[in-house]
C-alpha cells in the first residue's frame, strides 16, 4: 500500500441479503442496492472529509446481473477523484453463492459527495493523489464522467 492509498480512502463491507430484500421476481430489489450503494459510498466519503457530506450526485448504475436472496454480498467503495468540496466515489457490488468462493460484480456506479458544514456551505476537502496507473486511470476516468455530467445537465435544462 503505498502513501495516499491511506485506510480512510477504501473501505469493503459483507453481509449477507436478506429475505426482506426481494423484489416480485424473487432476487433482490434494486432499491435495496441503491441502498447499500449510498451507505457504503457515504461511510467512505465520511471518512475521506472528516466532515458531514450530503450527496450531489448518483449516477450511471448498472445493474448487470440479478442478485439472489441469502447471496453473500461485497461492496467496495473508492475514493477516485477530488474536486474542492466534492468526493467522487467508485462503488462495486459483487455477490457470490454462499457455497461458492468467487465473487461475481454485480453493479457499478459513482457518486458524488460534497463535504458541508453545520449550515450546509461546502467545505474544502483533502486531496486525492493517485499513485497508482491504476488509480490514475480512475482519476481520468471521474474526470472524462463530470465533462459528460455537464453536457447531460446542460441538454435537460429545457425541461426543469
Ligand atoms: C451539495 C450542495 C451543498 C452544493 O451546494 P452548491 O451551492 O450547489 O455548491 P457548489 O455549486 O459550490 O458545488 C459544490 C460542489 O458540488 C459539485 N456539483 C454540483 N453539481 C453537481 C453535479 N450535478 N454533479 C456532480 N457534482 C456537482 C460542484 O462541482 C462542486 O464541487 P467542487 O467544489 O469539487 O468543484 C447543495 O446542492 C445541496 O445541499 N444539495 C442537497 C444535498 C442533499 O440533500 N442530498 C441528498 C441527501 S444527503
Amino acid at each position: 500500500m503505498n502513501e495516499s492509498m491511506t485506510k480512510t480512502n477504501k473501505i469493503s463491507f459483507q453481509f449477507i441479503s436478506e429475505p426482506s430484500d426481494v423484489n416480485y421476481g424473487g432476487k433482490v430489489h434494486g432499491g435495496v442496492v441503491m441502498k447499500w450503494i449510498d451507505q457504503t459510498a457515504y461511510t467512505c466519503a465520511r471518512n475521506w472529509a472528516e466532515t458531514y457530506c450530503v450527496t450531489v450526485y448518483v449516477g450511471g448504475i448498472r445493474f448487470y446481473k440479478p442478485i439472489n436472496i441469502g447471496d453473500v454480498i461485497k461492496i467496495d467503495a473508492y475514493v477516485i477523484y477530488t474536486g474542492n468540496t466534492s468526493i467522487h466515489i467508485a462503488v462495486d457490488v459483487f455477490a457470490r453463492n454462499i457455497a461458492n468462493q468467487t465473487f461475481e460484480k454485480k453493479t457499478h456506479c459513482v457518486i458524488v459527495f460534497v463535504s458541508v458544514d453545520d449550515d450546509g456551505k461546502p467545505l474544502k476537502v483533502k486531496k486525492w493523489i493517485p499513485t497508482t496507473v491504476k488509480a490514475k486511470k480512475l482519476e481520468g476516468y471521474a474526470k472524462r464522467l463530470k465533462e459528460l455530467r455537464q453536457q447531460i445537465s446542460e441538454e435537460m435544462m429545457p425541461f426543469f
